[in-house]
């Protein structure tokens, strides 16, 4: 079993919890409101839920914001995802260093508004400020989990046309560190709200041991008490890694 106790008692929380922000657009169609406003609850949904995962110990918390395939959605929609992006960086440049938090962009940057970039590259830097023990938020922006390891393959690649690597050199921890989660460990627990049973090109090669839960509520609905369960659920798992159960 997964379960473990830390030093009060409490089941210890998943060392990294990775979440697929899904269900906002039906969550605004079943109350007759406009998708933005789906997405505008659902950040909403992410600072409680990120707030709730830094007060019982999660040490990481990745959320899928927008993939390499949203594109495809209105202009209208594309803008409003990307003002409540703003928004939150803005308002994590003044808060970030007070409530430590650390913050992360997984994905690529290069289409990205360039005064996003550039707030992104300030919560970077606050980032380095801050202690590696503190709770760290990855959001994915730009993100698909095939573009994450292609973009890592062509800059391992760069790296032995320019001599500074040897194509022998290349095992699983080596090629890891080309990607965009360098530094962060795998995903203990994958949660998908919203009802489908599906990865969509989220953390591919990281998800290779994640534990993985459905709920069927939409993400603006998730609560702590969803977290909870998800939690609970990851502790009722046995954990093999490919080994077998110790007796
Ligand atoms: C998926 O639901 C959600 C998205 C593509 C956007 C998520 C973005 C945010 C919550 C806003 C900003 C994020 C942060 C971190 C501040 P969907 O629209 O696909 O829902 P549907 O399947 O019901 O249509």
């Amino acid at each position: 079993m997964a379960e473990k106790r830390n030093e009060t008692g409490r089941l210890a929380p998943p060392r990294h919890i990775a979440v697929i922000m899904d269900g906002n657009g039906r969550w605004a169609q079943k109350r007759g409101l406009p998708r933005t406003a789906g997405h505008k609850a659902g950040a909403e949904t992410f600072r409680k839920i990120a707030t709730y995962c830094k007060n019982i110990g999660v040490k990481y918390l990745t959320v899928y914001a927008f993939s390499t395939e949203n594109w495809s959605r209105s202009e209208a929609e594309v803008s409003a995802i990307m003002a409540l992006l703003k928004k939150y960086l803005l308002e994590a440049v003044d808060t970030m260093e007070r409530d430590h938090i650390r913050l992360h962009f997984f994905g690529d940057m290069t289409p990205i508004a360039p005064e996003l970039r550039a707030l992104a590259r300030e919560t970077d830097e606050i980032t380095e400020h801050l202690s590696r023990d503190d709770f760290q938020a990855n959001v994915c922006l730009n993100y698909g989990g095939r573009d994450e390891i292609v973009r890592a393959a062509r800059r391992f690649a760069a790296d032995c046309a320019a001599g500074r690597r040897k194509p022998e050199e290349l095992d699983e921890a080596a090629f890891s560190d080309y990607l965009d989660s360098r530094g962060v460990p795998d995903p203990d627990l994958i949660i998908r709200p919203s009802g489908e049973l599906r990865l969509s090109n989220f953390l591919l090669w990281q998800c290779a041991y994640a534990e993985f839960y459905y709920t069927d509520t939409h993400w603006p609905d998730f609560d702590e008490a969803e977290m909870d369960r998800a939690i609970a659920a990851y502790h009722a798992r046995d954990r093999r890694f490919g080994g077998v159960k110790q007796p």
